[in-house]
């Protein structure tokens, strides 16, 4: 079912799900403020996350794990301001719905409410499903992440790839198929081998979003400030520049200070 809102129709998670029995690719992106959210959503994009890779990109952190609930939805509510047709989902951050099922119930009607967001994604497995189940039963659509989960960072010692031997791959696949059994809408499988997220997608009926899983899952996701090339320091394997901003933006930035220096700027046509 899609949302009528005026003209526009909004995607929802039965959207997304009608793409995968569809057979049609899902698209998703990262956003963090109104501007780039504006963006993205008028090119079309199925989804927005506004993930908790704002603690890297938008407040300089080494890790996921600072950001707060509150940082979280000042993000959120710039992207859901500016979009019109894509659906957003927003990352439950570190420590916000670990502790206990009320303590994560509550935090999640929190960034529901403040936010007007869709969705809510959140990272785990078989250890989190009581949790999602709780949510989902509050009429919380969630999306699942499983694979390399930031949050999990000091846990596993790096952002190596995940899911490499055969104990692991079967454990991904039993967590796949209990998150979508609680009631996930879909599921995020980052940084795995090509093989075992097609595996996956083929297993599951909920549709299964990629990010340095290859090319066989329903659908693809990426930071968008790592696609636009605005990160010199991150250059994975999985990700390709769809432009390069960071030159263009370092280019313009100099010219404007070169112009402002020489007195070429304001010129007469720019002056009152
Ligand atoms: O926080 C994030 O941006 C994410 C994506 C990488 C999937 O979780």
């Amino acid at each position: 079912m899609s949302v009528h809102l005026g003209s526009t129709l909004k995607k929802t998670a039965q959207t997304v799900q009608k793409q995968k029995l569809n057979g049609e690719k899902i698209t998703m992106l990262t956003s963090y403020d109104f501007t780039l959210a504006h963006l993205v959503d008028a090119a079309g994009v199925d989804m927005i996350l506004v993930g908790d890779s704002a603690a890297n990109v938008m407040l300089g952190h080494d890790y996921t794990l600072p950001i707060t609930v509150n940082e979280m939805i000042v993000y959120a509510r710039g992207v859901v301001r500016a979009a019109k047709q894509a659906m957003v989902v927003v990352d439950m951050p570190f420590g916000s719905y670990q502790i206990s099922e009320e303590d994560a119930l509550r935090n999640a009607v929190k960034v529901m409410k403040e936010t007007g967001c869709d969705a809510l994604k959140l990272e785990g497995g078989e250890d989190i499903v009581h949790i999602i189940k709780h949510m989902t039963s509050a009429g919380i659509p969630i999306m699942g992440h499983l694979g390399l989960t930031p949050q999990s960072v000091h846990k596993f010692g790096g952002y190596s790839l995940r899911a490499k031997q055969e104990a692991e791959a079967e454990k991904l696949m039993h967590d796949a198929l209990l998150l979508q059994e609680a009631g996930c809408f879909s599921l995020v499988l980052e940084k795995i081998p090509a093989a075992l997220a097609k595996e996956v997608t083929e297993k599951l009926t909920i549709p299964v979003i990629g990010i340095g899983a290859g090319n066989s899952t329903d659908g693809q996701v990426l930071v968008l400030q790592d696609m636009l090339g605005m990160n010199d320091g991150f250059k994975p394997k999985f990700l390709r520049h769809f432009a390069q901003l960071g030159d263009a933006v370092k280019q313009a930035a100099g010219d404007y200070i070169n112009a402002v220096r020489s007195g070429d700027f304001p010129n007469e046509s720019e002056s009152y």
